[in-house]
């Protein structure tokens, strides 16, 4: 049976490219970044729609509803303001409106794992409140591609839901383990229509590598998140948080990437401090403070190189998800 769905958030088309390979159909797409809907609709021949706010009215009636809403208000790596995130908070709603009007059978939607645990596990419980009171039994599911042969690491909350129930669904059962998948499988040396990366990208990753290269063989690669920000900084972050010992009393500290703090405004302390940092809270999560210790304790580790690396680094643009 060919059913019709609509990507919202299309992004690059994930939804798209499974659920046309079922023999489903695109009746809609939405993705507010030009690049991207042009990419799109290359690859795929639709035009999508752009900003979903000013788009929702124009949805017809399907299938399926996919969504991989914008993940930077749930992802640890961002600010966690989650629905209150003035530049995304809102678009979760337009997905609960578009499902209110139309009724779809079914909805899949992606999110970043983090999204379970966000603000105590409260902002899962809204969003399958919400998604149930539309009349959905829903389910969560956390999946990475490599799961499945795709030789990437990038675990994605999975959120199913079905009207008539999940009686009949199971998650598919992984196929490969994370040592039986190599990158060299989908590389190709000499592809005809390779675009190569721009020469700001080669910077990054040769500046990386630069790093890579100058720590000592037996280092093992960190297994957590790398926050060069904290390289050289000494901020608190323990007991306090900037925020509540005042941005204007602690300028005897240093901010990001060990940049000094001394005779600064509060308001400049407040901009030279990670953006992860600035939050308007009392105590960091265990998680971040975790993150931040381990960042400290391998700047310490490497003072010498990482010292003599990281002016290179100064005006790379910090990471949002
Ligand atoms: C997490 S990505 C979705 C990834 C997608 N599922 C894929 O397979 O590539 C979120 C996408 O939402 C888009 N987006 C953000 N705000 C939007 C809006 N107001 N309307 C439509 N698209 C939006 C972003 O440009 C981004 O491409």
């Amino acid at each position: 049976m060919t059913l019709r769905f609509i990507d919202l958030f299309a992004g690059l088309g994930g939804f798209h490219q499974a659920l046309e390979r079922l023999g489903h159909t695109c009746v809609f797409a939405s993705e507010l970044d030009p690049s991207l809907a042009a990419l799109y609709e290359k690859n795929f021949d639709v035009v999508p729609h752009g900003d979903i706010r000013d788009a929702f009215a124009k949805v017809p009636p399907h299938d399926i509803l996919c969504a991989g809403f914008p993940c930077q208000p749930f992802s640890k790596a961002g600010d966690q303001l989650g629905f209150d995130c003035p530049q995304w908070g809102d678009l979760f709603d337009y997905v609960l409106r578009i499902l209110d009007t139309h009724k779809p059978n079914y909805l899949l939607i992606e999110n970043v794992p983090n999204l379970v645990r966000h603000d105590e596990g409260k902002t899962w419980e809204k969003i399958k409140t919400r998604l149930e009171s539309l009349e959905y039994k829903v389910d969560l599911g956390r999946l990475s591609p490599f799961m499945f042969g795709v030789p990437q690491v990038r675990e994605r909350a999975i959120i199913i839901g079905a009207r008539n129930g999940l009686d009949d669904f199971t998650w598919p059962t992984p196929t490969h383990r994370l040592d039986q998948v190599s990158i060299n499988s989908v590389l190709d040396k000499s592809p005809n229509d390779a675009r190569p990366l721009g020469p700001r990208f080669i910077q990054y990753l040769e500046t990386w590598q630069e790093l890579l290269d100058a720590l000592p063989v037996d280092e093992a690669l960190p297994s957590f998140p790398i926050w060069a920000m904290e390289f050289g900084a000494t901020y608190p972050y323990r007991d306090q948080t900037p925020h509540a010992i005042g941005f204007g009393s602690i300028e005897s500290f240093k901010g990001a990437l060990g940049r000094s703090l001394k005779g600064l405004t509060a308001q400049e302390v407040e901009q030279t401090l990670p953006a992860y940092a600035r939050n308007q809270t009392d105590s960091f999560p265990e998680w971040k403070q975790n993150f931040i210790r381990q960042n400290r304790e391998f700047y310490k580790r490497h003072k010498g190189v990482i010292d003599a690396w990281l002016p290179k680094i100064a005006d790379f643009a910090p990471r949002s998800c």
